[in-house]
């Protein structure tokens, strides 16, 4: 596997990574192996905190430690309920990086700088891109709609949040949504990131932690398989199955917010994607699941991506007629 052309920017530096590829947190299928995996093949991997209670995350890191020297993070949605526990396993156990989401950036940014931790805050808004330059953090990945997991309500797909918030803040800035291939990395690049994370791309790899059911069932996803629902809750982009139909009627029969809170009941995100209820479950996928048609090493991701980004870049002017 050759891997070309050395690289260096802002977000490289900041992180300490060869390649602008990371790996989004992702609840249920990113641990220390798909960490670990993604850091070792020269990306950022990121241990998905929000499915794991404290001793399983401190399992996690210690784990990921072990498994790599190089650079990785967690990723801390910061309405968690034990979240002091988290942030103190971070200090304790010296994670060098931290990508929070879902929350105010002010709440714990501070403290985690304090540390000397890099902070990184999720945004689906150049509204909160702001807000989050002004809280302190050392970066923002802007995150539109496409994307596999919770989500923006307003909507914003990557094409035009990307130069919103290139516009509004000026620290390094790292696409997320929709993005599978080393074109898409370069298109995001041409809006102004300055790297890109990836979440629905790497599920489908031996590394990550979800049901290979759920893997081979984004392999086999098809344009509009995918689509962001519970809306009024807390919105969320999921592959369509039984439970999402259900989902669906209840909605449009006007079923109110704790009608749907009670047909969400609890772990449905743990049945689907860890346990392999393909039928019950919540299945968080992106709309890039119909680009993907193969389950493969996380450190082919990582090379595939970047010399797809290199040779495109590298292409004459063929866009413009
Ligand atoms: C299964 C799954 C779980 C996710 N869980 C989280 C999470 O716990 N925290 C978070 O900040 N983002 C989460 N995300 C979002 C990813 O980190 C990433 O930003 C997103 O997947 C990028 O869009 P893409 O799916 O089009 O690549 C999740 C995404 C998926 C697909």
């Amino acid at each position: 596997m050759t891997i070309g052309q050395d690289f260096e920017n802002r977000v490289t530096r900041l992180l300490g990574i060869k390649y602008p590829i990371i790996q989004g947190g992702m609840i249920w299928a990113a641990g220390w192996r798909l960490a670990a995996a993604v850091s070792n093949a020269g990306g950022l991997g990121i241990i998905g905190a929000g499915s794991m209670y404290p001793d399983v995350l401190r399992a996690h890191v210690k784990k990921c430690k072990a498994a790599t020297s190089l650079p990785f993070a967690v990723n801390l949605p910061l309405l968690y309920p034990s979240i002091e526990e988290h942030v103190q396993t971070i200090i304790d156990e010296k994670v060098p990086i931290v990508f929070t989401s879902a929350g105010n950036p002010r709440t714990w940014t501070a403290k985690l700088k304090e540390h000397g931790i890099v902070v990184v805050h999720v945004v689906s808004s150049a509204k909160f891109a702001a807000k989050s330059q002004a809280a302190g953090v050392d970066a923002v990945v802007a995150e539109g709609f496409e994307a596999g997991g919770h989500n923006g309500r307003e909507e914003t797909t990557t094409m035009c949040l990307i130069p919103a918030v290139r516009r509004e803040v000026d620290i390094p800035l790292i696409a997320a949504g929709g993005i599978a291939t080393g074109r898409a990395m370069l298109a995001a690049m041409v809006l102004g990131a300055e790297g890109v994370q990836m979440g629905s791309r790497f599920v489908c790899t031996p590394e990550a932690s979800s049901h290979p059911g759920f893997k081979q069932s984004v392999a086999d996803a098809a344009e509009g398989d995918t689509m962001l629902t519970l809306k009024r809750l807390t919105p969320v982009r999921l592959l369509k199955n039984e439970f999402y139909h259900r989902v669906e009627l209840a909605e449009r029969s006007g079923t109110d917010d704790a009608g749907l809170a009670t047909l969400l009941g609890r772990g449905r995100a743990k049945l689907g994607m860890f346990e392999g209820d393909l039928t019950e479950g919540e299945l968080e996928i992106g709309q890039v699941s119909s680009l993907i048609d193969s389950v493969i090493p996380a450190a082919e991701v990582v090379a595939g991506v970047w010399n797809e980004f290199i040779a495109a870049n590298n292409e004459p002017l063929l866009y413009v007629k």
